[in-house]
């Protein structure tokens, strides 16, 4: 997406490298005590949230459709041997790693076409006990992105009746949602929900 990878340079900010960790504290409030976990970021970006689960034997991997935005993840993390990156469609495309412990996701779903479909993409790259952390706006009135079209938007948000009838889509026995940040844009607020689907 040409978009993104303009943004690429300016895309981490204090704002959001602080957010961004306040949404990992509580992605971490559902994870078991586990001594290693491999991760994967789903539209990873820069990897902003993924940098917060780089600890102890943690192994990360991102994925992402910008080439510049990739680019800022492989700089940032060129010294840690335990995060690589993939660039490719996941919609479009498989990747051969699988059995992950967890797999984050940060304001990507709104891009995508299908998003019920990627749950159950997603559900069959996990491990028998395994965490899907979806993290994106709630239902919105279009108003959030200055320029929808361009930007690759396919979704205003979804509303909590939306991400339960993916859990349920995706057979998952165990599902969650809650509002974890409003974000106020332009004298707007914007509530982000957490959406939790695991076994
Ligand atoms: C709004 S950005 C969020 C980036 C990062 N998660 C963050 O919180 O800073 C959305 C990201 O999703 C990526 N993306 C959109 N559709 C994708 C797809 N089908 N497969 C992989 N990445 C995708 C974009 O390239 C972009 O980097």
């Amino acid at each position: 997406m040409s978009h993104f990878n303009q943004m690429a340079n300016t895309w981490d900010t204090p704002e959001k490298i602080k957010l961004s960790a306040s949404y990992a504290e509580k992605i971490k409030t559902y994870l078991p005590k586990q001594e290693s976990l491999k991760i994967l970021e789903f539209g990873c970006g820069t990897g902003l949230l993924g940098s917060n689960f780089i600890y102890e034997k943690n192994q990360l991997t991102g994925i992402d459709t910008s080439k510049g935005m990739l680019e800022i993840f492989e700089q940032k993390f060129s010294n840690q041997k335990n995060v690589h990156s993939i660039l490719l469609n996941l919609e479009e495309q498989d990747i051969n790693e699988n059995n992950f412990d967890l797999i984050i996701s940060a304001m990507a779903f709104h891009h995508l076409i299908d998003p019920a479909k990627m749950i159950l993409k997603l559900k069959k790259l996990l491990s028998p006990n395994g965490i899907i952390a979806i993290i994106d706006l709630d239902q919105e009135d279009g108003s959030f992105h200055p320029d929808p079209k361009n930007m690759g938007v396919h979704h205003f948000g979804f509303s909590e009746e939306v991400t339960n009838s993916w859990a349920i889509k995706g057979n998952f026995p165990k599902h969650t949602r809650e509002i974890i940040n409003i974000m106020n844009k332009d004298k707007n607020n914007y509530p982000v929900f957490l959406a939790i689907f695991s076994n």
